[in-house]
């Protein structure tokens, strides 16, 4: 099973978007877009026409957070390698929105928040590419790894083994070593890379510790 990292723009300077992510491209496996819409989350980010002035050659994993999602999937399918939606956004139309997704030639993911239990997405884990389990409570970058989402992550890890399984909130050297341990491969990682003045370097420990 690959072991992706993938940055987080939250973290970065929007008003050099590109740039930035062209600083850490060589390094890393794709680019992580976390999208806001100020209802699902207390906070807003970036539309479509931002993400399509992404230039990169690295696929986009984007993370919808926002009500509604089916409204919007189309205008991000043609420019995101993947595209995550809530389960706490969709709820009974879920397996729906997975396969809307699919439609568009995008990738599906599906993500639950931390308190949300794992049985809410059985219904769902034949049909997606990914599960992001958030490690913090979406709407901003810098918050406090939350800990009791790690057995969450074995249990996933358990019952699919061979499924992408991504952790997002909180990540650093630390928890990321705790998530690998309890089975997950892809690791976002936003204020650790971004807000690091060696960001080179936080990559590379942060490899160290997921390999
Ligand atoms: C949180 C976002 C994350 C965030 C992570 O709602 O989904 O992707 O950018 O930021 P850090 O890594 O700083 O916790
Ligand atoms: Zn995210």
């Amino acid at each position: 099973m690959k072991v992706k990292i993938a940055p987080s723009v939250l973290s970065a300077d929007f008003g050099k978007l590109n740039e930035e992510i062209a600083s850490v491209a060589k390094h890393v496996d794709m680019i992580h877009i976390d999208v806001m819409d100020g209802h699902f989350v207390p906070n807003i980010t970036i539309g479509p026409v931002v993400v399509k002035s992404i230039k990169t050659r690295l696929p986009l994993d984007t993370h919808l957070m926002i009500e509604h999602p089916q409204k919007y999937i189309k205008n991000f399918a043609a420019y995101s390698k993947i595209i995550t939606i809530h389960y706490e956004t969709c709820r009974r139309d879920l397996k729906k929105v997975v396969r809307y997704i699919k439609k568009q030639g995008c990738k599906a993911g599906v993500s639950i928040n931390p308190a949300t239990p794992l049985s809410k997405i059985y219904s769902v884990l034949r049909d997606v590419d990914m599960v992001l389990l958030m490690t913090v409570n979406p709407g901003f970058a810098s918050q406090a790894f939350i800990k009791s989402v790690l057995p969450k992550i074995k249990y996933l890890r358990h019952i699919a083994p061979k499924l992408d399984i991504e952790v997002d909130g909180g990540v650093n050297q630390k928890t990321a070593k705790m998530c690998r341990e309890a089975g997950a491969n892809i690791f976002v990682a936003g204020s650790y890379i971004f807000g690091s003045n060696k960001r080179l370097s936080a990559i590379k420990s942060l490899r160290r510790a997921v390999s």
